[in-house]
């Protein structure tokens, strides 16, 4: 029967993103899953699921391709602007002048989950604006890692190139200050891109780095079932340094004990604060 085959055809799809890419579909929900998958089988002009099963297995790109998929990789610059705003008086102005003063040298911020690079470009244009703001010709330097599962989408996000449309949602002079034309688009310049790094990885993972000053992580943890949320939100804990930052998207929140890990710095831009003094979830 159709349905049985295509069941078993989704079954050997999870697995194979699973074992081939650490790629957990569990968390998303069955009608979603089917729905990406149907529209790549189309996409591939394979004439049924099984025979996507064999086309998947011998295709690492698209195995890219149904992760980009499945991962939503919409985005924009300074996506919702006025959390930028906030994050940036907030969070990345008293950060920099923190640093400065203190003599700390270095400011490091992970955009985790950043798509084709839009996030972290905004966070980098707003450190540098903070600078230049506070006149500071300081010797800080700036780490900006972005991170990603979908390699696709990093590849994408390192040219640093952007159409027309895709840079609409940076201010006239940000755009004319930071990016430089090209015949395809724009592109981000030198400034900007020499301090970020783009790296793939997944957020289920243990973090390999840490002493992070703030996290953003926006419009990511949604698509995830409970325990993957939860399994999300300890290993920022566990990057950020005591008094990091953490940032989530605007229909996102911390739930449940987690909630006790963290302050609440800013409740409708989702801004959050790890104590100075580390927590534990069984502290009352
Ligand atoms: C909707 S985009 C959000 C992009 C950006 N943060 C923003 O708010 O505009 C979600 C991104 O999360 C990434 N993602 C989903 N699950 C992930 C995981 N387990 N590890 C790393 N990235 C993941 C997807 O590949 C996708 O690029």
């Amino acid at each position: 029967m159709m349905v049985d085959e295509d069941d078993e055809a989704y079954d050997l799809i999870r697995r194979h993103l699973l074992r081939s890419r650490g790629f957990d579909v569990s968390g998303y929900s069955p009608s979603f899953f089917s729905r990406v998958v149907r529209k790549r089988i189309g996409r591939t002009n394979c004439r049924s699921s099984i025979e996507y099963v064999g086309y998947l297995r011998r295709n690492e790109k698209e195995v890219n391709e149904l992760i980009s998929s499945l991962s939503i990789n919409v985005t924009d610059f300074f996506r919702d602007p006025g959390a930028f705003e906030e994050l940036s008086s907030r969070v990345i102005r008293p950060l920099v002048l923190l640093k400065t003063e203190l003599g700390w040298s270095t400011l490091r911020i992970w955009s985790a989950g950043c798509a084709t690079g839009q996030e972290t470009y905004s966070l980098a244009m707003c450190v540098l604006e903070e600078l230049r703001k506070e006149g500071l010709s300081t010797n800080l330097v700036v780490r900006i890692i972005g991170t990603d599962l979908s390699k696709t989408a990093l590849d994408f996000a390192s040219t640093g190139v952007y159409s027309q449309e895709g840079v609409k949602g940076i201010p006239r002079r940000l755009l004319s200050e930071y990016f430089e034309k090209r015949e395809s688009g724009f592109e981000a310049s030198q400034p900007l891109k020499r301090l970020i790094r783009f790296t793939s990885g997944n957020l289920l993972d243990q973090p390999t780095r840490s002493f992070f000053d703030l996290i953003v992580c926006r419009n990511v943890v949604i698509y995830f079932s409970r325990p993957m949320h939860d399994r999300v939100i300890d290993n920022f804990y566990q990057a950020l340094r005591p008094g990091g930052f953490l940032m989530l998207g605007r229909t996102e929140t911390l739930m449940g004990p987690r909630r006790r890990l963290f302050v609440g710095i800013d409740h409708e831009n989702r801004i959050f604060r790890k104590p100075e003094k580390s927590m534990s979830l069984s502290d009352p």
